[in-house]
Parts: C-alpha cells; structure tokens; sequence
C-alpha cells in the first residue's frame, strides 16, 4: 500500500494533530497484509474512528480506489484533525468525509459498516486526563489500563458493522488485547491478533475482529 503524503504545515496542525507514529503504520501494514480479503469483500462504507491527520483512513482509500470505490467516512472529537485529514485526502486525491464528533454519539447504529479502524488514546494514564481540553492529550491519553475511551466503542461494534465487516483495531499490550477478544467473543464477534510490534519501549497489537456466522 502507498503511503499517502501527510504535510503538517502550520504551527495549530503541529501542535494539535498527532502526526503519523509507528501504531499508525502498523495499523496500516495489517490492512496491507490483508488487503487482497478486504478487496474480496467489496466493501461499500468503510470509517476510521479518530483519523488525527488521516494517514490511515487515506491509505486504504488510495488502496481501495481502483477496487470497489466504497465511500469513506472519518470522524474525530479534534476539529483540527477533522480539517487536516481533508487536506491529506485532498492532496492524495481520494475523497473521505469528515465529521468532527465524540466517538460515535451521532450515528444511527445500522449495521451498515464494512470496515471500521480505530487507532484509539491507548497510553494509560491517570483518568483525569482523558477529560482536559488539550486537543493532542486527547489523541494518546486512554485513563485507566488506557481503555476509558476504546471502551466506549466496544458496545456499539456489533450495531455498527455489517455482516460481513471487519473491525481493525490498535491496542498496547497494557490495554490487555486478550481481555478484549474475550469480552468480543460474548458478543458473538470473534478477534484475533493479526500484528504486532515491539518499538521503544511500547508492545503494539492490531486485533482484527468479524462477526461470527
Ligand atoms: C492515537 S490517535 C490516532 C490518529 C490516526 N488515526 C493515526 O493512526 O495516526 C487517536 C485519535 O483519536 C481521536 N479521539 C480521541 N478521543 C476521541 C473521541 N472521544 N471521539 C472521536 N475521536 C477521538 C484523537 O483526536 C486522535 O486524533
């Protein structure tokens, strides 16, 4: 998969934007190695939960655009990673669109998702820092075992993706990835780890999860 062009320019997108790391080339080497099953699978809508600067969300649609064209949707809680991640999408001419919006408050849960990808605030931190106003804390800060935010998703997964959709979902060793594919295993949607990579000082795990039929 191409690595798209992400250009950071100006002081407020520095500053306010988490800028491509390893998790988010992870993230995207696993939707690499799976590539040829996602593009099986025909997807029709796929969405990224927190895009920050839209290096994720932007790959797979470079990726996807000769395939099956499905729509893309990308949202984050950070008004200035909503505006960077269309400027990254732009400038690598694919189209995404981007609502700026808490998790997923604003969606009707209906089963409509090929793809979801969420490369959520995993550090462990003390709680209380998940609820400041500094826009980039909120791209790493996760509270406690850094699962305060990712835990708000985790319910709605199973209303939100399609029969046959995949869930793609980045986690630090710290966040228990074994814990969570149990907890999914009750809701009837099967995981498993399908990368993972140790790099200074952090254990990364990408945890592919589908509906069990
Ligand atoms: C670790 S960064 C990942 C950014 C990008 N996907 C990547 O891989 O480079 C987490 C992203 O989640 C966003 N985020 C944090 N809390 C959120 C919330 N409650 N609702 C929506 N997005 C949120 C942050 O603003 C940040 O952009």
């Amino acid at each position: 998969m191409e690595t798209p062009v992400v250009s950071l320019d100006t002081d407020k997108e520095r500053e306010n934007v988490y800028e491509p790391s390893e998790d988010s080339f992870l993230l995207i080497d696993a939707l690499e190695m799976d590539l040829k099953d996602i593009k099986c699978r025909e997807p029709l809508i796929c969405m990224e939960i927190g895009v920050g600067s839209g290096v994720v969300i932007t790959a797979l649609a470079m990726a996807l655009k000769k395939y099956c064209a499905p729509h893309f949707l990308g949202i984050d809680i950070n008004p200035e990673a909503c505006q960077l991640t269309r400027k990254t999408s732009t400038a690598n001419d694919v189209n995404i669109d981007v609502v700026q919006m808490d998790l997923l408050t604003a969606l009707c849960k209906r089963n409509v998702f090929d793809l979801i990808l969420f490369n959520p605030p995993y550090v462990v931190t003390e709680p209380s820092e998940i609820m400041g106003d500094d826009l980039i804390s909120k791209a790493w800060a996760g509270g406690e075992k850094g699962r305060q935010v990712m835990d708000r998703v985790f319910p709605i997964i199973p209303d939100l993706l399609s029969r046959t959709g995949l869930f793609y979902l980045l986690l630090i060793k710290e966040n228990e990835p074994h814990a969570i594919i149990d907890y999914f295993k009750n809701l009837n949607i099967s995981g498993h780890i399908v990368n993972e990579r140790k790099i200074r000082g952090e254990h990364l795990f990408v945890l592919r999860f589908e509906k069990e039929r």
